[in-house]
């Protein structure tokens, strides 16, 4: 490997200071060929920011030959726009040198010889010799990686917009289902109730036992008939659009707390009256969920809160058990959709979604939708 001054003319030994005399030789070579060796660029500059060793992989990179590289400002590997800012980078890192990784959040880019740029990752360390501090750089393409990375989002996006359309889609055809189920099976059960009772009135008093049968079936096909308007509403929640989120939470926490013995708290304050629509069902839905899963999952909860209140971007939700909490990050791992379909739907209306769990004490879901606030009138709280 060969090296160069500062004054650009070309040696062969610029770094030997770094080792004692007599071991020279030996760990000078071993260093080379390490340096060679590395999978990533190897860049060695000395204190004026000149190139004073480069590896097969820094040629390979960069497309310029080795003595083109030697004698060369570092800054000329960076396109225009990094290099005045790295002068003063370079400055404090050799006032403070310490092994450093460069850009933990930033992209950084490197610059080849035919003008092409490339994302990089680089790190840092410092070399005492006795010539000064020399800085080490390995520098890594990661084109490949910020490829990768792109390509995952963009396919997250795509599952993200897939599920979104998948939810709406499938409410509109629970919405479907849920009027048809509610507004065509009850009607024909109730004629056909209506028919038995009149038929009834016409048996002979004779005939006890055919009546008390009459009189049992006519009692079946009302229960019947509520069960179907009960799974109709299970399906879409039609007083969400009647009368509104509020009323449309607190029959749902009053039918879960009937239907589970727990208490649900419901409180509300300064709620718009004109939420949209589809942020009205994202809550509803969320709560459902959220309160399925203290049912099943919280243990010995004694408690659940369940608040809506306005703040002064949009509408908050929190959803609170006293049970038997959880790790949420494990529970990313297990196969439930639940979770991911309450952040889903608080994302679909721009919202964000979190979750904070203490195993034993309890656990906290927060919804924060916001809001366009001149529809967020406090003076018109809805129903
Ligand atoms: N309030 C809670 N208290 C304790 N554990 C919870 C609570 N909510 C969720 N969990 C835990 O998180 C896991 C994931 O919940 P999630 O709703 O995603 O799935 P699930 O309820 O198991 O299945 P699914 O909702 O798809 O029918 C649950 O299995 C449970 O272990
Ligand atoms: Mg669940």
């Amino acid at each position: 490997m060969e090296a160069q001054d500062a004054s650009g003319a070309v040696r062969r030994e610029s770094i030997h200071a770094a080792f004692p005399i007599t071991e020279r030789k030996g760990a000078e070579e071993k260093f080379r060929r390490l340096l060679e060796a590395a999978p990533d660029a190897m860049v060695i500059v000395n204190g004026e920011g000149r190139i004073v060793m480069v590896n097969a992989q820094t040629k390979k990179l960069y497309g310029y030959r080795r003595e083109e590289l030697l004698g060369m400002t570092v800054e000329r590997l960076m396109p225009e726009r990094f290099r005045q800012p790295h002068l003063g980078h370079r400055k404090r890192f050799l006032d403070k040198p310490q092994v450093r990784h460069l850009g933990t959040g930033l992209v950084l880019y490197g610059l080849r010889k035919d003008g092409t740029e490339f994302p990089v990752d680089i790190s840092l360390a410092p070399l005492e010799t006795e010539e000064g501090i020399l800085v080490i750089s390995a520098i890594r393409d990661i084109t490949e990686r910020k490829q990768l990375e792109m390509d995952l989002r963009l396919t997250q996006d795509k599952l993200r917009t897939l599920a979104h359309a998948l939810m709406a889609e499938g409410e509109e055809t629970q919405r479907r289902m849920a009027r048809g189920l509610h507004d065509g099976f009850p009607q024909k059960l109730a004629a056909i109730g209506l028919r038995f009772s009149t038929l009834q009135k016409k048996l002979p008093s004779a005939s006890r036992s055919l009546n008390t049968e009459v009189r049992s079936i006519s009692r079946e096909i009302q229960a019947f008939e509520e069960e179907i308007r009960q799974f109709a509403r299970g399906l879409h929640p039609a007083i969400l659009e009647h009368l509104g989120l509020i009323p449309a939470l607190q029959a749902e926490c009053g039918a879960f707390s009937t239907a589970h013995k727990i208490p649900v708290r419901f409180s509300h304050s300064n709620i718009p009256k004109k939420l949209p629509a589809e942020v009205s069902l994202a809550l509803y839905r969320i709560v459902q969920e959220g309160l399925q899963n203290v049912a099943r999952h919280a243990g010995s909860t004694t408690s659940i809160q369940v608040i809506l209140r306005c703040t002064e971007t949009g509408v908050e939700l929190t959803i609170r058990d006293n049970g038997s909490g959880f790790d949420p990050e494990s529970a990313k791992q297990r196969k439930g959709l639940g979770l991911i379909s309450m952040e889903e739907r608080a994302r679909a209306v721009g919202g964000n979604f979190s979750i904070t769990s203490t195993l034993r004490k309890g656990t906290e879901i927060k919804v924060q939708v916001p809001l366009e606030m001149s529809d967020a009138t406090t003076a018109n709280p809805a129903r």
